[in-house]
C-alpha cells in the first residue's frame, strides 16, 4: 500500500493520499473498506506462521485489518512517528498503552491538568492495580526534574490541556523524563500533528482521540497511539488485544481517512474562527479571563509560539458573575440556526421538565 512519491509530499497531500495506492487495486480514488473479522489462508502452515508472528499478513481484526493499517500508516507519517496504532476511542487509546508501559511498583507522573476520563482512568484504574499515581504543575518543569526518580517509568501530559488550555513544553520536559529513563506520553488532541509534531520535540508517544478534529465531522469514536514501532507491537498484541479490547472498526477507520483529507482546511478556519472570537470575548466588559494561546496576554504566549504552528481552535473564558452567567450564557446558545434555547428546548420531547 505504500507510495514513496507521497513521503516528498507536503502535510496536506501525505493527509489526503499517504500509503494508499490506488493503482494496486481497481484504480478506486478511495480506500476499500475491509469489512472482515476473519482472514483466509492459503495452507495450514501458512496460519500458523500468521498466528506467531513469523508471517505478514492479517489474521483476526481485533489484531489488525487492512482498512485500519492504511490509517495507521497515515497517522505515523503526519505525527512523524515510526508506527501507530488506531483503537475504538481515544480512551482506548489511552487505557490501551498505559496497560502495556506499567507494570505494578512503577510510578506515573501526570500533569495537574487531565481530561477528566484520563484522570479517572489513572487514579481509579492504575492506582487500584499498584501503579503510583502522582500528579504535578508540568507548566514548571522544574517541578518534574524534582520529582522525577527511578520508579518514574511514564511522563504524561495534554498541551494544551482540556478544558483550561494550559500548556506544557514538550521538549523541556521529553528531555528531562529521557535523562531519568522515563517515557514521555503526550495527548494532541487539542492540536493535531498539523499544528504540534511532539515526537520532533523528543516525546516518545502521542496519543489522539480522533473523535475531536481528525475525524472532524462528529460522527465517529475513535483514538490512536503513535510511537515505537517495537513497542506498539507490545500494545497491540497486550494492551489492545488481551487487555481492552478497544478495536476500531474498518467502517470509521474509513471515517477518519475521509475526515483527514481535510484536516488542513480545517484546522485553518478553527484557527481563524478561534483568534476573532478570543479577541472579542477579551474586549467583552462581562468577561473575566479568557484562555487562549494566540492571545498576547496568554502566559505561556511565548510557548505557544515556540511549539504550535497556531493557537487551535480551543477556548476557555471565565465570566464576571460566575457560574450563574455561565449558566445563562450556555443556555442562551443554540445548535438550530434561528431558533433560540428555549424554543429548543420546547421542540425537544428528550428534555424533561423539572
Ligand atoms: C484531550 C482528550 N483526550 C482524550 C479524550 C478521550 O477520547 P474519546 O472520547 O475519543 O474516548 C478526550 C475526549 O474528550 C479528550 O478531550
Amino acid at each position: 500500500m505504500s507510495n514513496d512519491k507521497n513521503s516528498r509530499a507536503g502535510f496536506a497531500t501525505r493527509a489526503i493520499h499517504h500509503a494508499y495506492d490506488a493503482y494496486a487495486g481497481h484504480g478506486s480514488l478511495n480506500p476499500p473498506v475491509y469489512l472482515s473479522s476473519t482472514y483466509t489462508f492459503p495452507t495450514v502452515e501458512d496460519g500458523a506462521a500468521r498466528f506467531a508472528g513469523e508471517q505478514a499478513g492479517f489474521v483476526y481484526s481485533r489484531v489488525g485489518n487492512p482498512t485500519t493499517a492504511l490509517l495507521e500508516a497515515r497517522l505515523a507519517e503526519l505525527e512523524g512517528g515510526e508506527a501507530a496504532l488506531v483503537t475504538a476511542s481515544g480512551q482506548g487509546a489511552t487505557t490501551s498503552l498505559l496497560w502495556t508501559l506499567l507494570a505494578p511498583g512503577d510510578e506515573i507522573i501526570a500533569d495537574k491538568t487531565l481530561y477528566g476520563c484520563t484522570f479517572g482512568y489513572l487514579n481509579h484504574g492504575l492506582a487500584k492495580f499498584g501503579v503510583k499515581v502522582t500528579h504535578l504543575d508540568l507548566t514548571v518543569p522544574g517541578n518534574l526534574e524534582a520529582a522525577i526518580n527511578p520508579a518514574t517509568r511514564v511522563v504524561f501530559f495534554e498541551s494544551p490541556a482540556n478544558p483550561n488550555m494550559r500548556l506544557v513544553d514538550i521538549a523541556a520536559v521529553s528531555a528531562i523524563a529521557r535523562r531519568h529513563g522515563a517515557l514521555t506520553v503526550v495527548d494532541n488532541t487539542y492540536c493535531t500533528p498539523y499544528l504540534q509534531r511532539p515526537i520532533e520535540l523528543g516525546a516518545d508517544f502521542v496519543l489522539h482521540s480522533a473523535t475531536k478534529y481528525l475525524g472532524g465531522h462528529g460522527d465517529l469514536i475513535a483514538g490512536a497511539i503513535v510511537g515505537p514501532a517495537e513497542t506498539l507491537t507490545q500494545v497491540r498484541f497486550y494492551g489492545l488485544k488481551d487487555m481492552t479490547g478497544a478495536v476500531l472498526s474498518a467502517q470509521d477507520a474509513f471515517l477518519v481517512l475521509r475526515g483527514l483529507k481535510t484536516l488542513t482546511l480545517r484546522m485553518d478556519r478553527h484557527c481563524a474562527n478561534a483568534q476573532g472570537v478570543a479577541e472579542f470575548l477579551a474586549a467583552h466588559p462581562k468577561v473575566s479571563a479568557v484562555h487562549f494561546p494566540g492571545l498576547p496576554g496568554f502566559p505561556q504566549y511565548e510557548l505557544a509560539q515556540r511549539q504550535m504552528a497556531q493557537p487551535g481552535g480551543m477556548i476557555a473564558f471565565e465570566l464576571k458573575d460566575g457560574i450563574e452567567a455561565g449558566r445563562r450564557f450556555m443556555n442562551a446558545l443554540s445548535c438550530s440556526p434561528g431558533r433560540s434555547a428555549s424554543a429548543t428546548r420546547k421542540a425537544w420531547p428528550s428534555i424533561r421538565r423539572a
